[in-house]
């Protein structure tokens, strides 16, 4: 049996196709059964041709490379690579093509054993797209669900913040309400007092008189003192209950300058006597907004701008109208935010203070607040000289209610 076949025979009998070309010129010289069948060419008519009549056009620098390197590889060399093919009736075909260079009768001549794996290679290409589109799909949602942590965790800074002020507010309502009815008791008390002795007067009069009149001179005082720190705490309380103005979760005109003295009181212990503020307000007409959700940023940006001034230094507060918008500058003399920083300090997370300090959420939740008022945060910062963050607000804007507002889960009560 083995000696009945030859090594045509076995030329033709193998698997993959077999194509014998010149390495010098590419005429194809010889090819077996399954080169017809693969390229659809009889042998002769493969033998009419060149290599190049084979190849397909679409990657030709590839193509190229191959079999340059083919042809200066010299004898005995072997070379494989994927390439694409032409069949002769116009299909695209990719061939594992295994080279060899050999000396046959003095003249080079290449081997191309090549095995069609179009098939495979186009469901490796559809898969490793699918792969791709998985992965796409996977970031997407990665994002996604960052964005709503985000959301999330803003959405609570925001309610934790808002029921902290509301509840402090509501705190100190009820104990100022009894001090302040005391002081009417005390005022009235001692009117008693002086109409008591006025009517009832004492054997040595001139004496007890003088006395008198100092004791209640002292007690007047403290009634007047007592009505001071009243005062300036029922300021607070106003100015805790405008910061989050519980009763007007409505879009609403207001007054920015009413936001930014609220605020200015509430963050007067950030300022511990250390900074000075200078106030440049300008003739700003009320914009529609929601005022909480704007009392907000401004407390942000102060509180920022009071961190970043080490020692002592000034916060400056400007405000102007430009066209159809106001803006709002609050500057600092602070220590400044380096260049590559600026596009970073509004990322979520974001933070160069200490843990425990900072969650880095301060700017990206004025970012947002200020977007959905259709306005825009600028920053000017220069190391060492200090920071500007400039708020431009539309005057009339079409703000919609989102997760940045500060839920009215505690109302204060008088
Ligand atoms: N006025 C400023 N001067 C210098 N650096 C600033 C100023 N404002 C913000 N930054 C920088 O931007 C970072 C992010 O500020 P952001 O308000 O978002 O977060 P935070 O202040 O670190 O923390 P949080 O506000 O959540 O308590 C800060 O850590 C700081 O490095
Ligand atoms: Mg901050």
């Amino acid at each position: 049996m083995q000696q009945d076949l030859s090594y045509r025979d076995l030329f033709d009998l193998a698997n993959d196709a077999i194509l014998i070309t010149s390495a010098e010129t590419g005429r194809i010289l010889d090819a077996n059964r399954q080169a017809e069948a693969l390229f659809g060419y009889t042998r002769e008519e493969l033998s009419n041709k060149n290599l190049r009549d084979l190849l397909h056009a679409d990657e030709p620098d590839r193509v190229e490379q191959f079999e340059r390197q083919l042809a200066t590889s010299g004898c005995g060399c072997g070379m494989t690579a994927d390439l694409p093919y032409l069949a002769g009736d116009g299909r695209r075909l990719v061939l594992n093509v295994s080279c060899s260079v050999q000396q046959i009768s003095g003249t080079n001549v290449v081997t191309r054993i090549c095995r069609d794996v179009t098939r495979e290679r186009e469901l490796e290409g559809e898969l490793s797209r699918h792969a791709t589109r998985m992965e796409q799909e996977c970031d997407e949602k990665q994002r996604q669900l960052l964005e709503s942590q985000t959301q999330l965790m803003q959405a609570e800074k925001m309610a934790a913040l808002g029921s902290l002020v509301a509840g402090v507010a509501h705190e100190i309502n009820t104990p100022l309400g009894s001090v302040n009815s005391n002081n009417d008791i005390f005022a009235l008390t001692f009117q008693r007092m002086r109409d008591f002795i006025r009517s009832h007067p004492p054997a040595d009069r001139a004496d007890a008189e003088k006395e008198l009149a100092d004791i209640l001179s002292i007690v007047d005082e403290a009634i007047q003192t007592n009505r001071m720190a009243c005062e300036r705490i029922v300021k607070i309380v106003r100015s805790l209950r405008n910061f989050v103005r519980l009763d007007e979760a409505d879009r609403k005109m207001a007054d920015i300058h009413d936001g930014i003295e609220s605020t200015l009181i509430l963050v007067a212990h950030e300022l511990k006597r250390r900074i000075t503020v200078v106030k440049e307000f300008g003739n700003i007409p009320e914009i529609e907004c929601y005022p909480n959700q704007l009392n907000q940023v401004f407390m942000n940006l102060l509180v920022n701008a009071a961190q970043a001034i080490e020692a002592e230094g000034s916060i400056r507060i400007r405000t102007w109208r430009e066209n159809d918008s106001i803006r709002i500058a609050i500057s600092d003399d602070g220590k400044g935010i380096p260049r590559e920083l600026h596009s970073k300090v509004f990322e979520p997370g974001f933070t160069t203070k200490k843990a425990g300090l900072g969650t880095g959420l301060g700017l990206s939740i004025c970012m947002k607040i200020v977007q959905n008022h259709e306005g825009r945060i600028d920053l000017e910062s220069d190391v060492g000289r200090g920071t500007t963050f400039t708020v431009v607000l539309p005057i009339r804007s079409r703000a919609k209610a989102t997760s940045c507002e500060t839920p009215a889960t505690h109302t204060a009560h008088n």
